[in-house]
């Protein structure tokens, strides 16, 4: 078979991207999966293109400007926009995301570090927590990797993990007496075959629960303990939304990247402005990291490779919007307004259910998030009961039948609305 030059290369270039990860991550390195081992950004367009832009006349990219730069936003189309950065806005973004935007986002997970000195990247921009996953799934998940998950878990893990990159998936149950089951982690690391991605999840869905210091410590204990390899995927939707004290206050990303040893566990985190910023479609994520520079340019080669092959460059009007936010001096009080909703809404929550105490209706621990999460008695099927709550009481919950419960998002349900919830559900119960 022909071999081009270029092909050449490409490999050589590769087998240094490998060694870098190996001698810098070598734990990243002994999980990357077979896509993962294989991936580089190639000197294509993106690479030409980036370094076209220093030059005097440049003629490289494939987007309609005016000829000096800028962009010819269609009328319409700018006048849903006004005042935002209209090159962020109506030209490509960088693959990686904007600069400034990742600069902002850092210094934002800097703050909320607990006064962390660790080191800390902000990687790229995602389509999204989805597309972080995703990306974790690509270069790190194969039918050789145990994906370590609480029972129940947010379902999309099971897609990304399982079904596109054909991993086995190693739950544990998620509570045991009454607070996370550390113990279950442990046990379930000691499964694992030979790699690990382990995905954590606080505050989490569906159960809306944080832990404690305390319990927090004893996860980063038992991972530390691990002997390896295992990519850690600390997944922060919900970072932020915590609605009592005494609960862990920081990401268990800055405990985990403190400690850990990267010949056994490489730490990532994913993060956006979703919930965060409340921006649910704007699709702003971000993967950041805490390797150093060698081996951080080698990942991000991977990672642009993925989504170059995937999805292509992120967004630009929403990466200007949560550029706009993050400037915003508001921003940190706009966000407690808004928690302090979502916080009276659970206290109210727990109440309710505490007044409706039911024999067949157990709440799960929740504190924090979106959701509380309550077990049914054996003897009532949580789809059945989802089915008879839509069709016969006019009430939508999501049924989570692996532990046999089902899911109130009060996020979304006015704090007045809420006794009428509980009391549809438990007549429901009480009529079963
Ligand atoms: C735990 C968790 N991770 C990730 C996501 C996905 O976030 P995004 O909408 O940014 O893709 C969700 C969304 O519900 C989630 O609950």
């Amino acid at each position: 078979m022909a071999v081009t030059p270029g092909y050449t290369r490409a490999m050589s270039d590769i087998d240094q991207l490998n060694r870098t990860l190996e001698q810098h991550a070598p734990a990243l390195f002994r999980c990357l999966s077979p896509l993962g081992l294989r991936a580089i950004m190639p000197k294509g367009i993106v690479a030409q293109s980036a370094e076209a832009s220093k030059a005097e006349i440049d003629c490289s990219i494939g987007q309609i400007t005016d000829g000096s730069g800028s962009p010819m936003p269609l009328d319409a189309i700018e006048r849903g926009m006004p005042g935002t950065n209209a090159k962020m806005a109506f030209l490509y973004s960088p693959m990686a995301g904007h600069g400034p935007l990742r600069q902002a986002w850092q210094d934002r997970q800097r703050r909320h570090s607990g006064g962390s000195t660790a080191a800390n990247t902000v990687a790229m921009v995602t389509l999204g927590l989805t597309q972080g996953v995703s990306h974790a799934a690509a270069l790190f998940a194969d039918p050789d990797t145990d994906v370590i998950v609480t029972d129940p878990r947010w379902g999309n893990y099971d897609l990304v993990t399982r079904m596109h990159a054909g991993a086995r998936i190693v739950a544990y149950p998620y509570f045991r007496d009454g607070r996370f089951n550390v113990e279950g982690l442990a046990d379930a690391l000691a499964k694992v075959r030979s790699k690990a991605v382990v995905l954590l999840n606080f505050p989490g869905n569906p159960t809306g629960y944080m832990p404690t210091p305390e319990v927090a410590d004893e996860i980063v204990r038992v991972l530390n303990a691990h002997s390896g390899p295992a990519v850690v995927v600390v997944d922060d939707a919900y970072q932020g939304l915590v609605f009592d004290d005494g609960l862990q206050e920081r990401s268990l990303y800055w405990d985990l990247v403190e400690t850990a040893d990267p010949e056994r566990l490489f730490v990532m985190r994913l993060d956006g402005a979703t919930k965060e910023l409340l921006f649910f479609p704007g699709r702003v994520g971000f993967i950041s990291h805490s390797l150093g520079e060698e081996a951080s340019a080698a990942l991000q080669s991977k990672l642009l490779c993925v989504s170059r092959g995937t999805v292509g460059s992120p967004p630009g009007p929403s990466q200007a919007l949560v550029l706009d936010a993050l400037r915003d001096p508001n921003l940190e009080a706009n966000i407690a307004d808004r928690v302090a909703v979502l916080k009276s809404r659970c206290l109210a929550l727990r109440s309710l259910l505490a007044e409706h105490a039911n024999p067949r209706v157990t709440p799960y621990p929740f504190n924090s998030g979106c959701f509380a999460l309550l077990g049914l008695d054996p003897s009532i099927p949580a789809e059945e009961l989802r089915l008879r709550l839509l069709n016969e009481y006019d009430l939508g919950v999501i049924s989570i039948p692996s532990v046999n419960a089902v899911r109130l998002a009060y996020c979304s349900i006015a704090e007045e609305t809420l006794p009428t919830v509980v009391e549809r559900l438990m007549t429901a119960v009480d009529a079963w």
